[in-house]
């Protein structure tokens, strides 16, 4: 197991998740990394840990740089286990470290693991001296979660922000000029729409704070290391974290005899003639993960289901409680499904896109039984509609960082 130098004396000693496929619910075809990074100073100091299960990959990749009983500060940026996992493990071959983290990350470790261990809390913007360089560390509450914190090193203009800016990639590639940038920024994206997207107006915060510093390297907790392209994952970041898509259009339904997906053919050929670029999602074979990635660029979000037992099959139940929870704000919704009686399905799904504060520029339709052919007409003209309304929306700013 290889330590990776990644600058002068600081090492990734992560542990590679190649088998991970779900990531509470996320589903991650491409497996993951949990990145813990080492640096070599006067005190020695590790960067986050892994999930338990990675332990003796982290363990060996410390070894091959040094002892373990020589380590000083263990940091932990972020409570969830997927980071933190594996500090009960380390501490028995750490006598002497002192485990680092923010306020409410003291609180969280002790609720994880239920013991005081050597710690000491640091407020935001506080420095630590380990020998050649200081260390500052930034609490980012709530990205991802209220303990969050990233770990800064001026001197190596490196950024250790744990989950921000991070992919679900499992690779032997270590760094963005190593894999194709199109695998990253689509798994980016999944991230950002899966993990990040809840907590965007405190993303904005933390892009204003980190703008104030110079780095060129950003190293996440996941998958690979910004260092060629920190600048353009900056830049989609300002994008995502402002709700700002693009003129496309994603169509989620499921449906039970075919109704509901004939009218969701029927909305695609009239937002088609309007050139406009359609992202069709039948909830039957799309895991939610990959549906909201689609949804997280899409301007235009037209929804359909069929009643069923006076409601919307349970499909898009779920991905509309996911969609709520994820709350993706200024889209242009439309409602649409079938019914053989009642047509409740319709009504529930207009009140989440009303909960999320969608624009609803076209009343809903809800078809009984099964579409005629003029129905399905009316329905093309209304994607036509939804097109042309969508292109009269003010174009949207273009988004730039400071950071070359
Ligand atoms: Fe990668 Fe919020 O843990």
């Amino acid at each position: 197991m290889n330590a990776v130098q990644i600058k002068p004396d600081i090492y990734w000693v992560g542990g590679i998740d190649w088998n991970l496929r779900n990531f509470h619910g996320y589903q991650t075809p491409r497996g993951s990394s949990y990145n813990a990074y080492l640096i070599i100073d006067d005190q020695i100091t590790l960067v986050d840990t892994v999930k338990h299960y990675l332990f003796n990959q982290m363990l060996d990749r410390i070894k091959s740089i040094v002892n373990p009983h020589d380590i000083s500060y263990i940091v932990s940026n972020h409570v969830e286990m997927d980071h933190s996992g594996s500090i009960p493990l380390l501490l028995s071959h750490t006598p002497n470290a002192t485990v680092i983290t923010s306020t409410r990350g003291e609180k969280g470790l002790l609720r994880h693991y239920k013991h005081q261990w050597n710690m000491k809390v640091v407020q935001s913007n506080e420095t630590l001296s380990i020998g050649h360089r200081t260390l500052s560390f930034v609490h980012i509450p709530m990205v991802h979660w209220p303990d969050s914190m990233v770990t800064y090193s001026a001197s190596d203009k490196l950024l250790l922000p744990n989950d921000a800016f991070g992919q679900h990639i499992a690779s032997s590639e270590r760094f963005d000029d190593e894999l194709e940038f199109d695998i990253l920024r689509e798994e980016a994206a999944k991230y950002y729409a899966n993990i990040v997207l809840p907590y965007s107006g405190q993303v904005q915060k933390v892009l204003e704070t980190i703008d104030t510093l110079k780095f060129d390297m950003i190293a996440p907790s996941h998958g690979i290391i910004w260092r060629k392209q920190v600048k353009k994952i900056l830049d989609l970041y300002r994008k995502w974290s402002a709700q700002h898509t693009d003129d496309k259009a994603v169509i989620i339904y499921d449906t039970m005899w075919g109704s509901t997906e004939k009218m969701a053919y029927a909305l695609y050929d009239g937002l088609r003639t309007e050139g406009i670029s359609v992202s069709m999602k039948n909830l039957q074979m799309n895991p939610f993960s990959e549906v909201i990635t689609t949804v997280l660029e899409s301007k235009l979000v037209l929804i359909g289901s069929p009643t069923l037992n006076n409601g919307m099959l349970p499909s898009m139940g779920g991905f509309l409680t996911y969609l709520k929870g994820l709350r993706p704000t200024q889209r242009i919704g439309f409602c649409f499904g079938s019914y053989g009686w009642g047509g409740q399905a319709v009504g529930e799904i207009e009140k989440i896109i009303e909960g999320l504060g969608w624009q609803k520029p076209i009343e809903s339709v809800n078809i009984n039984y099964v579409p005629e052919i003029q129905e399905l007409a009316a329905l093309k003209d209304v994607g036509s509609k939804l097109a042309q309304f969508m292109k009269k929306e003010p174009m949207r700013t273009e988004y730039g960082s400071s950071h070359a």
